[in-house]
């Protein structure tokens, strides 16, 4: 049975339980982290506590909890899960009051819940598959730099992309492509990397991070750039990445084939980068 951490107690997921007065279920107020874990080991979880506690920052969020603390709640939820390939879910909101009233408490207790899963298993056969994509305005708010839980516009976007048998949805802001509902986007044009700058306007995603300092070791050239939404249908390559889902191929856009229509050689190439570098960290 999955063992879950719920404001300092470890206990069967299915016996937590948080108060329906939760700022969280009544105004989405709260922050998330979604963190891989690669046969027992947490990867990057220092990146994943720096971007957690730069969403608490912005939210005006402060908890209690070290760094070493979150170390050892981490690793000890993974032991209690029987350690292997998971994803550890961290949530963290303004907790529960006696009422519902709009402005932030003074004074508040959060509610601090994290659970594992286990991911759906990556392997290349499986990914070199690809996934189809759409495009779609981006309708989410400006701050999608934090990691928040008020995740509505991106479940209703991804829903459109899954009812039109699409993977992913590429979002559209301004004629720029931006990133996807829950993962970042890279193209690949003329043997060049692009990706979409950091920018409120985007999650700063770990597995984005991975990707650029891969490159960079790699010498394979790089451009943080903002991507117009008409180079999309004339990449060579397009790649959507995150924690779970790991660097993607999309071999299909708005129903039209994306270059070969076939996963990309520099697809291939990364993907087999990122799992060396999986292995050694
Ligand atoms: N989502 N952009 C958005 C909007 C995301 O929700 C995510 C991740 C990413 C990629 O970030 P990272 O590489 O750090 O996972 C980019 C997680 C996986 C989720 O919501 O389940």
């Amino acid at each position: 049975m999955s063992i879950a951490y719920l404001n300092g107690q470890y206990l069967p997921l299915t016996e937590a339980k948080i108060s329906p007065l939760d700022r969280g279920f009544l105004f989405g107020d709260g922050v998330y982290e979604v963190i891989p874990v690669y046969n027992g080991k947490i990867f990057h979880a220092e990146k994943h506590l720096h971007r957690l506690s730069h969403s608490l920052k912005s939210i005006g969020l402060t908890i209690d909890v070290s760094e070493t603390q979150w170390n050892s709640i981490l690793n000890t939820l993974v032991e209690k899960n029987g350690v292997g390939d998971l994803a550890i879910y961290l949530q963290i909101t303004r907790g529960a009051e006696e009422s519902r009233n709009y402005p932030i408490p003074k004074k508040f207790t959060p509610t601090i819940f994290v659970f594992t899963y286990v991911p759906p298993k990556i392997t290349f056969a499986n990914a070199r598959e690809g996934i189809s994509a759409i495009t779609l305005p981006d309708i989410r708010w400006s701050n999608c730099h934090i990691k928040a839980i008020t995740l509505l516009p991106n479940v209703l976007l991804n829903q459109q992309a899954a009812d039109q048998g699409s993977q992913e949805a590429i979002l559209i802001r301004e004629g720029y492509a931006i990133e996807g509902t829950s993962s970042n986007l890279f193209i690949v044009k003329n043997g060049v990397i692009q990706t979409t700058p950091l920018s409120p306007q985007i999650l700063g995603g770990i597995t984005r991070d991975v990707i650029l300092e891969i490159a960079k070791q790699k010498q394979i050239p790089v451009e943080e750039t903002f991507i117009f939404e008409d180079l999309l249908a004339k990449a060579d390559e397009i790649w959507m990445c995150s924690s779970t889902r790991e660097i993607r191929p999309v071999v299909k856009l708005n129903d039209h084939p994306v270059g070969t229509g076939k996963a990309g050689p520099l697809w291939e190439q990364m993907f087999q980068w990122f799992q060396e570098y999986k292995n050694n960290s």
